[in-house]
């Protein structure tokens, strides 16, 4: 069974449809992504899934069940966490004491959730920033930051809003190696980007936007293959 089902998912704004009847699933283990040009709906998509804005028509099914019209944190508890495309740490608290507050939804008790944190940020890289305020490290920390909050919920499916965005080659290379470690532990992903090297090396199916709308769907290199993508996205020399 798929672990994500999105079926006929659509968001009217006023008078624009920026999502539009989009279906597609994400299976268990695997690395899902979702491309396409600025405003496609892609973020939209994801505010969707996660309970941030509600639906106009349309189902989200996770672990089988209905999620639309749970409340974030709800959907968050039931294992389905995310980053935010424009980065949102609690700016003056610590890089630690920020994932600490992600922890405590698993972890009550104090000790265990300052714990759980540090392992995260071992994991993420984070170790060596781990007492700095979030506000003033370079945008790769913060993005990776982003990735330990939600991390720390111990999610089953994390979706990553463009946690590449703006990393300089080092960083991005990182962020890869980091992303595959999430997968090798047996959590799903569902990542929005826009660099194609990122997206051709890890994921498994690629799901393509435009205009709201599912234009294309299949394995990196169907996807790549696929005349309507070049026209719409791929052609316009990313
Ligand atoms: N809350 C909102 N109210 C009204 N319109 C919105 C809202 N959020 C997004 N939109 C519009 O919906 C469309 C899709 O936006 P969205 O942010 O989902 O695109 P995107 O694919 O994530 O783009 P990008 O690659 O630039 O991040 C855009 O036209 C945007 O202006
Ligand atoms: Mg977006």
């Amino acid at each position: 069974m798929a672990l994500l089902e999105v079926v006929g998912a659509t968001k009217v704004f006023g008078g624009l449809t920026a999502v539009d009847d989009v279906t597609f699933s994400v299976e268990p283990g695997t690395i899902g992504a979702l491309i396409g040009p600025n405003g496609a709906g892609k973020t939209t998509l994801f505010n969707l899934i996660n309970g941030f804005l509600p639906l106009t028509s349309g189902e989200v099914r996770f672990k089988g069940e209905r999620i639309d019209g749970l409340r974030p944190h709800k959907v968050c508890a039931r294992g389905l966490a995310r980053t935010f495309q424009v980065v949102k740490p609690l700016q003056r608290m610590s890089v630690l004491d920020n994932v600490i507050a992600s922890s405590f939804l698993r972890f009550p008790d104090r000790a265990d959730a300052v714990r759980h944190a540090r392992e995260i940020l071992a994991f993420t890289n984070l170790s060596a920033v781990a007492g700095e305020i979030s506000k003033g490290l370079p945008l790769g920390f913060r993005k990776r930051l982003e990735i330990a909050r939600a991390l720390a919920t111990q999610p089953d499916l994390l979706l990553l809003d463009e946690a590449c965005a703006g990393l300089n080659p080092t960083e991005l290379d990182e962020s890869i190696e980091i992303i595959r470690r999430i997968k090798d532990k047996g959590i799903t992903i569902l990542i929005i980007e826009h660099h194609m090297k990122v997206i051709m090396s890890i994921s498994d199916h690629i799901v393509v936007l435009n205009y709201g709308a599912k234009i294309a769907e299949g394995t990196p290199t169907e996807v790549a293959g696929n005349p309507a993508v070049v026209e719409a996205y791929l052609g316009k020399g990313e």
